[in-house]
């Protein structure tokens, strides 16, 4: 098999689970140096709550430690709140913003120091998992969405940013449309996976796999995609453009 990812050095949130699990196992399969990291403890995991700004220093320092280097960051942990604003409380408000957008920040902001001390010009890649609900609001993500959509600037703000002044990291946002993991497992009753029904109205009839934006985040992290920053890329099936009102 071949190791594109072989020398470079990748953290990785929210890896006990889902999306963050599969990418993590792509980027390890094609020869990175890998550092998981969740709030849930598993087997192999860093403990890390990215909501803690100490606990990220700890991380980063444990890569380094590890691997002596970062050169890829990948911050996919997150929950989801669904509701009306009536039910939305300022607290959970807050913790979606603090999840999402605030660990983003503090995560490339500790990750883009240490690309710089491994020499100058810099050289990374930052991938945010974003959403389609940061792209068009989705009933009832109030605060789920307007975190992701600030997510998604902070990500092309920080491309614009690290592209100038000496460096070449690079920053960009994975859009995941529907996909099957357990946050949405939790979200809809078994007997919902097996009904084609559900999925009619997506242009490719299902929802993405982890594994469909693993390969997302992969390319926007490797070589192949050396020229690609600040960009948010769409891996929805089509629901974004295609889904009828
Ligand atoms: N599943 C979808 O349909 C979908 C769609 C669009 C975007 N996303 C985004 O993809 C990302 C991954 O979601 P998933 O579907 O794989 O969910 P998941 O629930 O399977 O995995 C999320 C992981 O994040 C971890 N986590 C939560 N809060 C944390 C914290 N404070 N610190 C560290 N780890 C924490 C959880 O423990 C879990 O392991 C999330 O950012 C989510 O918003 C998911």
């Amino acid at each position: 098999m071949s190791a594109p990812f072989a020398g470079r050095a990748a953290l990785v949130t929210g890896a006990a689970s889902g999306i963050g699990r599969a990418t993590a196992a792509l980027l390890a399969a094609r020869g990175a140096m890998v550092l998981g990291t969740d709030l849930k403890a598993a087997e192999g995991l860093f403990p890390h709550d990215v909501t803690q700004e100490a606990q990220w220093e700890a991380a980063v320092a444990e890569c380094v430690r590890r691997f002596g280097r970062l050169d890829i960051l990948v911050h996919c942990a997150g929950t989801a709140q669904s509701g009306p604003i009536a039910e939305l409380s300022l607290e959970t408000f807050r913790a979606q913003a603090q999840v999402h957008v605030e660990a983003a920040f503090v995560g490339a902001r500790l990750a883009v120091a240490q690309m710089r001390a491994q020499g100058r010009p810099a050289r990374g890649a930052i991938v945010f998992v974003g959403s389609i609900a940061g792209l068009k609001p989705v009933m009832q993500t109030t605060a789920y969405g307007t975190a992701k959509a600030a997510l998604i600037h902070l990500a092309r703000t920080l491309g614009v940013e690290l592209g100038r002044k000496g460096d070449l990291v690079r920053v960009n946002a994975v859009c995941p449309g529907g996909t099957r993991t357990p946050m949405t497992e939790a979200a809809f009753p078994p007997e919902y996976w097996d009904d084609p029904a559900n999925f009619a109205h997506l242009p490719l009839k299902a929802f993405c796999t982890p594994e469909d934006i693993a390969e997302a985040i992969a390319f926007l992290a490797s070589e192949e995609a050396e020229f690609v920053t600040a960009q948010a890329l769409v891996v929805d099936g089509g629901w974004l453009v295609g889904s009828r009102p």
